[in-house]
């Protein structure tokens, strides 16, 4: 595993913290502990010298002597009476570790005010306890009564019990290490996935590439985002070879007729001055459409590369309407179709860029009247409450609803010979939409064969 790998850094981690939780806490129970003990022993220290108090009422009593002889070597104590005059007059059970003087002044002093007096005194590197307490004989004398613990506080049991605690503490270290590092490989093992299929998805261009990881949390989401991004890729590099060969075939039929036509007046191959007139026109006519088509990709392209700026500002949406219909008058009257709009009195403001708004204008009007041939092309716009809606009629040769999911698409054309004539190129559909969208507008075909088509484009209000 490398050091400077995630696994590595969540492990250690996660390690460290442990550590700095279970070092105190460890401490804190062992304190606990102890002091639970001291507090245990002195208790019962204070308990058994109290019950030797109640033993002894006459110093030269044998009897009540050697029953503080024989207790004080069954509970593992020592004790000592010390009568008026400081004289250490019984003491039973001694041991090395018990050091006269048995009353310092410090705890004669102590005895003046408190009946029972605690101390702790260390010998040999051991912590020991001793209970003093004031006797009154029965006939009337003073003594005091110490009483000592032969045993140390921190006893065996709290060796062992410290044993205990730092083996669970190591037992508990290694347990979670082992998990952590599991879960850290758990965590790390997809990440490392999506370095593999990151790269491969940069230096081999192999789009087709998905990470296999699926859960809810941030590592899910990033693994969500790369398939993302690979599926854009893909769609991207499937679209744009598409786009090429679409191109390709796009210019190959003007160019076919443009080489044809040349040819057949430079071989002088038509019958009359008019004929030759005739082809002249049709290579014109073609140049025309390669112009155009290459005028709308450009278009097309700088649209969808969000390379255009929008030149937005309040335009009258009557204004523009008439004046596109001024412009369209002449080629409608030609086909004998008449031209309606249907605006409201009240001027409708659209904020937006005027020349693409015109754009947007042209190609519907164009297609109405492209593919219509008798009867009413009607241009209405009407505000309603949060939106403008604009709608281009007509009476024409309709659109099979099987067709018009895919109208938007690049160079689509339910009747290419149809469109061609007309000198179509099938993007201006697709150049309507995204213009549409670029102005947060959205755009809808209702069509019927033979009956006629209705585009709907709504714009929410500034
Ligand atoms: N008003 C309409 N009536 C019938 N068909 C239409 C109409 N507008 C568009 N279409 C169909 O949608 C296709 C795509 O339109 P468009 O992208 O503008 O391309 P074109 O260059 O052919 O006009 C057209 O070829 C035509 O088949
Ligand atoms: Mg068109």
């Amino acid at each position: 595993m490398k050091l400077n790998s995630v696994v590595f850094k969540i492990g250690t981690t996660i390690l460290f913290l442990q550590l700095i939780i279970l070092i105190p806490l460890g401490f804190i129970i062992l304190q606990l502990i102890l002091n639970y003990s001291v507090n245990e022993t002195e208790s019962q220290l204070v308990q058994l010298s109290e019950k030797y108090a109640s033993q002894v009422h006459e110093l030269d009593d044998p009897e009540s002597i050697q029953l503080l002889e024989h207790l004080t070597e069954m509970t593992e104590t020592s004790a000592v009476i010390i009568g008026e005059d400081g004289e250490t007059i019984i003491q039973t059970n001694l041991n090395d570790n018990i050091a006269a003087p048995f009353l310092t002044n410090e705890l004669s002093q102590r005895l003046q005010q408190d009946d029972t007096v605690v101390r702790e005194y260390n010998e040999g590197g051991t912590t020991y306890l001793k209970v003093a307490q004031r006797l009154t004989l029965s006939n009337g004398e003073q003594a005091t009564l110490i009483v000592f613990s032969t045993f140390g506080l921190i006893g065996e049991s709290f060796h062992n019990i410290v044993v205990l605690v730092m083996l669970a503490s190591l037992g508990a270290v290694v347990l979670a290490t082992g998990f952590t590092f599991f879960i850290s490989k758990k965590l790390g093992s997809p990440l490392v996935e999506m370095e593999k299929v990151a790269k491969q998805i940069a230096e081999k261009k192999n789009f087709s590439l998905r990470v296999n990881y699926e859960a809810k949390d941030e590592i899910g989401s990033l693994a969500n985002a790369i398939n993302h991004l690979s599926d854009t890729l893909e769609r991207y590099q499937t679209n744009r070879n598409e786009f090429f060969s679409n191109i390709t075939h796009e210019l190959k039929t003007p160019l076919t007729y443009v080489k044809g036509y040349a040819s057949a007046v430079r071989h002088e191959m038509y019958q009359s001055e008019e004929e030759k007139n005739e082809f002249l026109d049709i290579i014109e006519n073609e140049a025309d459409h390669i112009s155009n088509l290459l005028d709308d990709m450009m278009d097309l392209s700088k649209i969808e590369e969000g390379k255009i700026d929008l030149n937005k500002e309040d335009i009258n949406l009557n204004l523009l309407s008439e004046e596109m219909i001024r412009r369209t008058q002449m080629r409608a009257s030609q086909k004998g179709l008449e031209l309606n709009l249907d605006v409201p009195k009240s001027p409708i403001y659209l904020y937006c860029d005027k020349s693409r708004m015109e754009q947007i204008f042209t190609n519907l009007i164009e297609n109405a009247v492209r593919y219509t041939e008798k009867g009413e092309i009607s241009l209405a716009v009407q505000e309603l409450s949060n939106t403008i809606q604009i709608s281009i009629a007509d009476t024409g040769i309709g659109i099979e609803q099987e067709d018009i999911p895919y109208l938007f698409e690049r160079f689509y054309r339910v009747d290419k010979s149809r469109s061609r004539a007309h000198g179509g190129t099938g993007l201006g559909l697709s150049i309507v939409k995204n213009l549409v969208e670029l102005h947060d507008g959205s755009i809808e075909v209702q069509s019927e064969v033979n009956v006629g088509t209705t585009i709907v484009l709504t714009f929410p209000k500034k």
